[in-house]
C-alpha cells in the first residue's frame, strides 16, 4: 500500500506505524483553538474523522488498528473545541486482533476505524466488515447499533446519502453467504430495506455508488480466500480469474432486477460519484489497476476513470480522465447520486513520480472539461481527505469551502485547514491549529448543525 499513499515514515516499523503514521495515545479536550485567518461565520457543525489508531501501538495491517475520532466543533466563526477519542468497541475491550476468528465473525467486534457520518440526528463511526458504532456530539460512544434487531449484515463504511429524499443507501459484504447485502435506513433512520445481492464469491466491497434511480455494486476480484487464511495465509486477494463486474438495480430492488456489466479487471476502493445521463449511467471511479496480488501490501495508484453503461444496449465504455494519481476523492454531498461537475482529490506535487509520492495538493477537478485547479500545501504538509462544506443550501456546486487536516512534517502538528473551494489558488480561508498532531486516517464528514436537530 506504500505506492498508493507513500508518506514519510520513520525507524524500524512497518510504514503503517511510523512517522505521522504512528497512534496518538492521548485523548484530548481543547478549547477556544487558535486560528490563523478567518473561519466563515455561516459555517455551524462538526468536522470529524476516524483513523486507525492502535492502543497498544501493533497492529498487522493499516486498516487493523482501533478506531479513533478527530473532531473540531466550528460555531459563530470560531473553533470551540477539539476532542480526539477512541470509539469503545468490544474489539477494544478484549484487546481482539482484527484478524482473530472471534473479532472477524463477532459483528460488534469493530474497528470502526474507517468513517464517520451524521444521519438522522445520529453519528456512526463505521468499519465495513461489521455494525456501526453510535457516538454523542462530543465524541462519546454510545453503544454498537444493529437498528433494533433488523441489521444482521455488516454495515459498510461508504453509505450513500441522497440529498432528494435523505434516505441512506448502504450494503453489508462478508466471506460467507449472502456474500452481499444491499439495506436502505430511511429519512428517519428506520431500516425499510434489506435484499441480498448474489456475486459468485465473498468479495472485498469497500464502496458503492447510488444514482436517482439505481443502487450500484462493483464486484471486483479481490476476494475472500477462506482456503487459503486456513493454511494460515491472507485471508482476502486479486484473484486472477474472477473477472470484474458493476451491478446495476433499481433503488429499493432485489436480486432479480439487478443488471451486471463486465468490466476490465481493477479495483476501485473510492468512487466519486455517479448519476444518470440519458440512457447511460455514468460512474466516476478512483481506478486500480491492481490490488493485493500476492499480499495485502501490494497495490497500484488510483488514477480518475469513467465508465459508461447504457442501460437499453448493454455497451460499457471505459475511460481514463487522468494521469495523475489521486486519494480521497469527494463531491459535494448535495450531489451524490445527482450529476456532478466538481469533485477532490488528494494529489501528490510531484506528478512525475507516477504514483502517489507526497501527496501535498488538494485538487479541485472540473469534469465538465476535465481542467484541474491545484491547492498546494507545500513541500513539508500532507493533507489527508477534504470534505466539501456549502455556504447556502442553494449556492452553486462549488460555493463554498473544503477542509480537512494537514500535517506539518517540519512542526510535527497539524492543522484542519479550510479552503475556498471557488478559488483553491487563494492562500486558505482559515488554519485551525490543533493542539496535537492527527495521524494520517481515512474518512470524514462534515456534520452540519442541520443535521443534528
Ligand atoms: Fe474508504
Amino acid at each position: 500500500m506504500t505506492d498508493i499513499l507513500d508518506r514519510p515514515g520513520a525507524e524500524n516499523k512497518p510504514w503503517f506505524l511510523s512517522g505521522n503514521y504512528g497512534p496518538v495515545f492521548n485523548e484530548a479536550t481543547a478549547h477556544n483553538l487558535p486560528v490563523t485567518g478567518a473561519i466563515p461565520s455561516a459555517l455551524s457543525g462538526l468536522y470529524v474523522r476516524n483513523g486507525s489508531n492502535p492502543h497498544d501501538g501493533t497492529a498487522g495491517h493499516w486498516f487493523f488498528g482501533d478506531g479513533m475520532v478527530h473532531g473540531v466543533r466550528i460555531e459563530g466563526g470560531q473553533a470551540k473545541w477539539y476532542r480526539n477519542r477512541y470509539v469503545q468497541t468490544t474489539k477494544l475491550a478484549q484487546n481482539l486482533d482484527a484478524m482473530d476468528p472471534v473479532a472477524m465473525f463477532d459483528p460488534t467486534a469493530s474497528a470502526a476505524n474507517t468513517h464517520v457520518i451524521g444521519h438522522a440526528g445520529r453519528i456512526w463511526a463505521l468499519e465495513e466488515g461489521h455494525l456501526p458504532y453510535e457516538l454523542s456530539p462530543e465524541l462519546e460512544t454510545l453503544g454498537c447499533d444493529d437498528f433494533g434487531g433488523k441489521l444482521t449484515t455488516a454495515f459498510t463504511a461508504h453509505p450513500k446519502l441522497c440529498p432528494e429524499t435523505n434516505e441512506l443507501h448502504f450494503f453489508g459484504y462478508g466471506a460467507v453467504a449472502p456474500f452481499v447485502t444491499y439495506h436502505v435506513l430511511d429519512k428517519n433512520g428506520k431500516l425499510v430495506h434489506s435484499a441480498p445481492i448474489t456475486t459468485p464469491k465473498g468479495t472485498m466491497m469497500h464502496d458503492f455508488m447510488i444514482t436517482r434511480d439505481h443502487a450500484i455494486f462493483m464486484d471486483l476480484p479481490v476476494v475472500f480466500d477462506l482456503d487459503n487464511a486456513a493454511k494460515g495465509g491472507s485471508p482476502i486477494g486479486w484473484d486472477d480469474n474472477y473477472g470484474a463486474r458493476i451491478g446495476i438495480l433499481p433503488r429499493m430492488g432485489t436480486n432479480a432486477d439487478i443488471r451486471w456489466f463486465d468490466v476490465n479487471p481493477c479495483y476501485v476502493f473510492h468512487p466519486l460519484n455517479a448519476y444518470v445521463s440519458g440512457d447511460e449511467v455514468i460512474c466516476d471511479v478512483g481506478r486500480h489497476e491492481t490490488m493485493w496480488r500476492g499480499s495485502m501490501e501490494n497495490g497500484s495508484p488510483s488514477y480518475m476513470h469513467r465508465w459508461r453503461f447504457n442501460m437499453v444496449t448493454g455497451a460499457v465504455h471505459e475511460e481514463q480522465m487522468d494521469d495523475v494519481a489521486h486519494a480521497f476523492p469527494r463531491v459535494d454531498d448535495r450531489v451524490v447520486g445527482l450529476k456532478h461537475r466538481f469533485g477532490y482529490v488528494a494529489s501528490p506535487r510531484d506528478t512525475t513520480k507516477g504514483g502517489l509520492s507526497d501527496p501535498s495538493t488538494i485538487v479541485k477537478y472540473d469534469m465538465s472539461n476535465g481542467s484541474k485547479a491545484i491547492h498546494d500545501l507545500g513541500p513539508a504538509a500532507f493533507p489527508g481527505e477534504f470534505v466539501f462544506v456549502q455556504d447556502t443550501a442553494t449556492g452553486a456546486e462549488d460555493d463554498g469551502w473544503v477542509m480537512g487536516f494537514v500535517y506539518d512534517k517540519t512542526t510535527d502538528s497539524s492543522d484542519l485547514v479550510i479552503l475556498d473551494a471557488k478559488d483553491m489558488s487563494k492562500p486558505p480561508v482559515a488554519r485551525v491549529h490543533l493542539p496535537q498532531r492527527v495521524p494520517f486516517g481515512f474518512h470524514g464528514s462534515w456534520i452540519d448543525d442541520s443535521i443534528m436537530l
